[in-house]
């Protein structure tokens, strides 16, 4: 039969990957609480219409990257292909809003579009999501992003670029579509590619986000969001920069950055690395006022981000584990029980290490302890049984002694 293997785009992730994810989910946790924010876990699939409503039917993740299947009662669900929509019903569904006050929630989990994989690009990929409802503030927004700073910094990343938008608000951005749409429109024919014709007139400030370099040569003189936002916009996003200056947190403004999902507006931003190849967005955010509502919750303004797991983890140096502390070996079946009783002795006293299940030559035991890279090796034959003793040696000098078995433990913890 031939071997059955995993789906494409989508990984396994042992120990030494797998403990990246803990590291960085270990600072999250840390950092995210002590910004007042809780842990909300929401499901992996949710029905469909919320991601088509949310993030909006025009955009490429809804358009072309869902997972969406029938359920038995022929129901459509989806794979959620980001955590904020969900977040948000979950929000809305639980009826917990107060007025005048504010909500934060930090989310981890996996997320899935049918992208085409490469670097730094699963179908299965896995976010740090934060959100935060009830503030339209712009000290929220700078808050949020100086969290997001500290976040980083606490996993040790430091080398990445903050990178800050506005995109208007529904007072302001309808003028400024109109203005792009003006633009693309007096561009030859030819000007742009299939996709930002068509996005011309459905979305756009997507032409904007092109990567084709043809595309990107014909918008360089599009007008900028930045002079079309109105007086509010440009006030809130003043601040947001002030603050920032403020706090010392170093950015760069984009007025190209229109970010993917069609729920934003106010401030957007995105962090970038130069060391991880084409896919260099490591997290992305901004405000989402209107959202919450047209997902039927209450009229209140929202803001977060997401980091993408797998392009953090590209950044992270290997996780060295820990050596453990000891290896039992076993020369004599009779043995067993007692290395068994042994070892649970020495990992109540919080030590780590393994004890062998079936006795075996001194070689090939001594093998599976230099193997395990424990500090010392506690050897257990029949003689040693007899005698109710332990041979301990000390892995690093090859220092062996003898002691007794009831008090073995207490060599290991010195
Ligand atoms: P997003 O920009 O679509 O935003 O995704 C956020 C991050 O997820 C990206 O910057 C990237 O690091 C990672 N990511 C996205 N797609 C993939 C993929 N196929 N493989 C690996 N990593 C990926 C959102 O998802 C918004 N929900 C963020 C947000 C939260 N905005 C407000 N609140």
């Amino acid at each position: 039969m031939a071997k059955i293997q995993k789906i494409k785009g989508f990984a396994d992730l042992f120990a030494a990957e797998a403990g990246k994810y803990t590291f960085l989910e270990g600072a999250a946790r840390t950092v995210f609480s002590r910004y007042g924010y809780g842990e909300l876990r929401t499901p992996v699939v949710e029905f469909t219409e919320l991601f088509a409503k949310g993030i909006g039917a025009d955009t490429d993740v809804v358009g072309k990257e869902m997972y969406t299947f029938p359920d038995r009662k022929g129901r459509s669900l989806t794979l959620r292909p980001e955590a904020t929509a969900g977040v948000v019903r979950a929000f809305a569904e639980s009826g917990t809003y107060q007025p005048g006050r504010v909500f934060k929630y930090f989310t981890f989990g996996p997320m899935f579009r049918y992208e085409r994989p490469q670097k730094g690009r699963m179908r299965q990929f896995h976010q740090i999501n934060v959100e935060c409802f009830g503030s339209a503030s712009p000290y929220t927004d700078a808050e949020v992003l100086l969290m997001l700073h500290d976040f980083l910094s606490a996993a040790g990343l430091t080398k990445l670029s903050f990178e800050l938008n506005t995109l208007g608000c529904p007072e302001c951005r309808p003028a400024y579509r109109q203005a792009l749409s003006d633009y693309f429109a007096s561009l030859p024919a030819d000007a742009l590619c299939e996709d930002c014709r068509r996005r011309m007139t459905t979305n756009p400030l997507r032409v904007l986000d092109c990567k084709v370099p043809s595309c990107r040569e014909a918008t360089d003189g599009a007008p900028s969001v930045q002079d079309h936002a109105c007086a509010r916009c440009k006030g809130n996003f003043e601040v947001v920069t002030a603050a920032l200056d403020a706090a010392g947190l170093a950015y760069t403004v984009n007025p190209r950055l229109v970010r993917g999902l069609d729920y934003y507006q106010g401030t957007t931003f995105e962090v970038v690395s130069g060391d991880i190849g084409s896919q260099s967005s490591v997290a992305g955010g901004g405000r989402y006022d209107g959202l919450v509502k047209l997902l039927g919750g209450p009229d209140v303004p929202g803001i977060g981000f997401a980091c993408g797991m797998e392009r953090l983890a590209l950044l992270l140096p290997e996780r060295k584990t820990q050596a453990p502390d000891f290896h039992i070996a076993v020369l004599d079946a009779a043995a067993l029980p007692e290395a068994l009783a042994l070892a649970q002795r020495i990992r109540a006293m919080n030590l780590t290490g393994e004890v062998a299940h079936e006795a075996g030559s001194m070689k090939s035991q001594l093998r599976a302890a230099d193997r395990s890279g424990a500090r010392f090796c506690l050897i257990m034959g029949g003689d040693e049984l007899a005698a109710r003793t332990v041979v301990v040696k000390a892995m690093s000098t090859g220092e062996q002694m003898t002691v007794p078995l009831d008090d073995a433990e207490r060599v290991v913890l010195r």
